[in-house]
């Protein structure tokens, strides 16, 4: 006789059933296994489209282009597809297009011989050989200069390359996957980005949506990024005022995981006790910011309620239903089991004990 744990929302039977939900219980799944995986916290309707979407190119060897605004976690994404192949345990190789001078950017990809430009005195192996057997992540693809693309086209279609300096024709069967935040599409209108090239990367195009598209990962995140900050910092806070959390999830956060990641980072070297301090000049709240989306089902406290929900389900997840305790879901979130308990009953969720036989 095993217990078998496991959670419920208090909500009409035939909402439960309906396919829609089944759909979402599916992704649910798939971005708590990929979550888990790589660190990527957050379980939006948006951000577990994106990890199915992981899920399902990951174990082919499409090349994929990540697209999103500066800072949502394109990178991340792009380790994430690499960890779920089966290239895993290859390299996972990383080019910044835009942090290379053009001169320089050729010989980092395929490499060059000794004495093939002034300055280079020895061999260098290039990018796309050092990936061999795992995947070269080429990040900021819209900088990549125009006189390079036809050469990066001739890797992803043929497969085939040249050291600078050599004649010999050397073969990659490195899996490409390239991130930018830039339009490459009207790139291409204005003949800054080839045609040719951009349909052989946009093979499997994954968006990336901006952090104030799915304000419900927020809470998740900014207890995350405290408890790792707090953690570093040897601090103990485990407290998150809610006119803070309130005022992090309405800002719209133009820089989007990494600037909610510094203002945290900033708020946990400021904070001396158990709660989380932060001034909201710090946010900078103006009144013309653009007013945060919930995906058109109501107000913000719904979006709030939502977050909270979400993110007492997944503590429930992980702690497979314990409440209490060091280990249970009240210590993870940082609240007290009767706050745990009264938020539950609010949000109208419990926790069914059943026993099965094994
Ligand atoms: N969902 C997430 N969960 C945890 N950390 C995240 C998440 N998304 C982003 N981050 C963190 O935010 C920071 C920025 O992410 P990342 O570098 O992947 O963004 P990016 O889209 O590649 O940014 P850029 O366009 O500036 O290159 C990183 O430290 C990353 O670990
Ligand atoms: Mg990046």
């Amino acid at each position: 006789m095993a217990a078998r744990t496991s959670w419920v929302t208090d909500m009409p039977e035939v909402t439960r059933s309906t396919p829609r939900e089944i759909e979402d219980a599916t992704s649910a799944k798939v971005a708590l296994d990929i979550n888990k995986l790589c660190g990527i916290v957050g379980n939006s309707a948006a951000l577990r489209r994106v990890l199915g979407n992981v899920r399902v190119v990951a174990p082919t060897d499409a090349t994929v282009l990540v697209n999103g605004e500066t800072g949502t976690g394109k990178e991340l994404i792009a380790e994430a597809i690499h960890k779920c192949s089966k290239r895993s345990k290859g390299p996972f190789v990383k080019v910044n297009c835009a942090a290379i001078p053009t001169n320089l950017l050729e010989s980092e990809l395929f490499g060059h011989e000794r004495g093939a430009f002034t300055g280079a005195i020895a061999r260098r192996v290039g990018r796309f050989e050092l990936a061999s057997g795992g995947t070269v992540f080429l990040d900021e693809i819209g900088e990549m200069p125009l006189e390079l693309q036809p050469k990066l086209l001739r890797v992803l279609q043929d497969r085939q390359f040249e050291r600078l300096g050599d004649s010999r024709t050397l073969r990659s069967d490195a899996r490409l996957i390239a991130a930018t935040n830039r339009d490459l599409q009207a790139m291409v209108n204005e003949q800054k980005f080839r045609l040719d090239l951009y349909y052989r990367l946009n093979v499997f195009p994954v968006r990336v949506s901006a952090l104030r598209e799915r304000p419900e990962d927020i809470p998740l995140l900014v207890r995350h990024f405290v408890q790792q900050f707090s953690r570093r910092m040897n601090k103990s806070i485990d407290t998150i005022p809610s006119d803070i959390m309130n005022a992090l999830v309405r800002h719209p956060w133009p820089g989007n995981v990494r600037e909610l990641q510094n203002v945290i980072e900033r708020a946990v070297i400021v904070s001396t006790g158990l709660i989380l301090k932060l001034s909201m000049e710090e946010l900078q709240l103006s009144a013309d910011a653009p007013p945060v989306r919930s995906h058109g089902n109501g107000s913000l406290r719904a979006t709030l309620e939502e977050a909270e929900r979400q993110e007492i389900i997944a503590a429930l997840e992980k702690t497979i239903g314990k409440i209490a305790g060091p280990n249970g879901a009240a210590a993870l979130l940082g609240m007290s089991r009767s706050t745990l308990h009264s938020r539950m009953q609010k949000l109208g969720i419990s926790v069914l004990r059943t026993a099965t036989c094994r």
